[in-house]
């Protein structure tokens, strides 16, 4: 009887191909509309980065990361022949830093984190900086040039200037809302007297694309940075002509026309707010209704890491709601088929919202030990539940499975929609493509392993992703594979041409990258 409930709730996350081809449908329309105008679903946030670097530059860059987990302080020296040498540091940021009162408690902590950094890793630096400025001698002085990954929904109004739309991944602290997040980073680090100027605003899907255009071996640049983490977005090459709600406006700030192309952060993660297309299950709503943010980010609550491990935690409630359903419970053969004895503890995190983390469906996923071994302890030592049965475990493996299937099979439907609107799949050997005219530069580097070896160079459509999901859940994108043939406009033959490679803590070589070209065109301006 288990094993059927389970099939049945698991039937509850099917995603068939029928949706796949009208959410992608949905998807495009909302890419076009999001170019056009304010105020819509997909944000299509113009990023004011036309260009990326051929790889020669060389120097000393800073970058740092707020992603959804952690903060990351790094330098990159770039060596000016396509390599660099990365040197970073990672902290989790402190839970009640998400949702303080005011944004200084936020930034003060992340300035405090870089001046640590610099005293650890650029002494010289940070002491000739103090001597300088103590004897009033600063002129000609070199400052770091840093890159701001931000990774939120930011209205980009310059390269180094972007307002807060609104917080997402847990993230709430209202006063921030509506403000210059560089110049808040900016004022903090003035106040440590840090050798520090914020040169560029970078969200973590263009530093990804950035990074993996930077070193991936395709002769046609990188179509998309994706990132599938603790939330989930991306950023495209478009045409700079399709974006229309920038090229019309006389205000629109200072940016390199001359490539004719403009990387746009979709920010999917609201795709489909108003659910025209995307499943919606009870534990959706569920979800969602006690979520900071309700109403938004609905495509993200179906796809990433933070929300995951929350989904399969509700829908195993659902089950041990259910004094008939077996999962968890002993079984007293003398009370004739009823299962009252659970084996959960009043105080287990299966109990608590967010109790339940998505590392656990990577852990269904990976477990093939006789009984499922692997899963009955992480369940009793993680999350105190004990004497899991096999039965039980195989429950949560299926009903795991289907959820991170979901996630895969609508992740497919951002990437289809991005690959069939931007033309790409029109474009094939013989043919000038987009890349090649605009001098988008070829990237060089690192082979990455899942290449398709038997599509032509000049074929293949590159994406850089990033984040835990991608990078743990086992065959997340075997999943995302499968759902992408299953598009007529994609098909088998154009799936082959997609190339998806992990730009590994790409976002903050990207970020660097990025302050570097911020710094030339400054100069070019100047
Ligand atoms: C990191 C990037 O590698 O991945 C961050 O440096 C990004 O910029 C992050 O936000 C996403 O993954 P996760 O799992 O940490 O949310
Ligand atoms: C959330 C943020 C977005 C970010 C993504 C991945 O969706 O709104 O800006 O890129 O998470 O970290």
């Amino acid at each position: 009887a288990l094993a059927q409930e389970a099939q049945r709730v698991a039937a509850e996350f099917e995603f068939g191909p029928d949706h796949v081809r009208k959410a992608t449908k949905e998807f495009i329309r909302e890419m076009d509309e999001g170019l056009q105008s304010e105020g819509t679903e997909l944000s299509q946030i113009p990023t004011y980065v036309t260009a990326v670097p051929n790889g020669t530059e060389k120097g000393l860059y800073m970058a740092v990361d707020l992603g959804g987990t952690n903060f990351r302080v790094c330098s990159i020296q770039l060596h000016g022949n396509t390599t660099f040498s990365l040197t970073q540091s990672k902290v989790a940021i402190p839970r009640e830093l998400m949702v303080a009162k005011t944004s200084k408690e936020l930034f003060s902590f992340l300035a405090k984190q870089i001046e640590a950094f610099l005293k650890t890793h650029h002494e010289d630096h940070y002491f000739s900086h103090l001597e300088r400025v103590n004897t009033g001698d600063t002129k000609g002085h070199e400052v770091f040039n840093l890159g701001f990954t931000f990774s939120f929904p930011v209205n980009q109004i310059g390269i180094n200037k972007g307002l807060l739309m609104r917080w997402t991944k847990g993230f709430d602290i209202q006063d921030a809302v509506g403000k210059d997040v560089c110049a808040l980073l900016q004022a903090e680090i003035d106040e440590l007297g840090l050798p520090v100027k914020v040169a560029a605003l970078v969200n973590d899907t263009v530093g990804t694309l950035m990074a993996r255009s930077y070193t991936s071996p395709g002769k046609t640049g990188t179509l998309l940075g994706a990132i599938f983490g603790t939330g989930t977005n991306g950023a495209y090459v478009e045409k700079l002509d399709k974006v229309s709600k920038l090229t019309s406006k006389s205000d629109a700030g200072t940016y390199d026309k001359s490539t004719g192309e403009m990387i746009v952060n979709t920010e999917w993660g609201s795709f489909d707010n108003s659910l025209r297309t995307l499943p919606d299950t009870s534990y959706d709503k569920e979800l969602d209704e006690k979520s900071v943010n309700p109403g938004i980010q609905m495509f993200e609550k179906r796809i990433s890491g933070m929300f995951l491990g929350e989904l399969l935690r509700l829908a195993l409630v659902g089950l041990l709601k259910e004094p008939k359903i077996p999962l968890f419970k002993d079984e007293d053969s003398s009370k004739n088929d009823v299962h009252s004895t659970t084996q959960i503890h009043d105080n287990s995190p299966i109990h608590q919202q967010w109790g339940l983390d998505t590392s656990l469906l990577s852990i269904c996923a990976g477990d093939h030990s006789p009984g499922h071994r692997v899963i009955r302890q992480t369940l009793d030592k993680d999350y105190g539940i004990s004497a899991v049965s096999a039965e039980d475990a195989e429950a949560v493996k299926v009903i795991a499975a289907a959820i991170a299937q979901r996630a895969a099979r609508l992740a497919a439907v951002a990437i289809a929609g991005i690959v069939i609107n931007t033309g790409r799949l029109e474009t094939s050997s013989g043919t000038a493509t987009t890349e090649q005219k605009t001098g988008i530069e070829p990237s060089r580097g690192q082979v990455d392993s899942s290449g398709r070896g038997d599509v032509p160079e000049e074929d293949v459509i590159d994406i850089g992703v990033d984040g835990s999901l991608v990078e743990f859940y086992p065959g997340f994108e075997d999943e995302i594979r499968q759902a992408l043939r299953e598009i007529p406009e994609i098909g088998d033959a154009g799936e082959k041409r997609i190339r998806i490679g992990i730009a590994k803590d790409g976002s903050g070589v990207g970020a660097a990258l990025i302050a570097l070209v911020a710094g030339r065109v400054e100069q070019a301006i100047a």
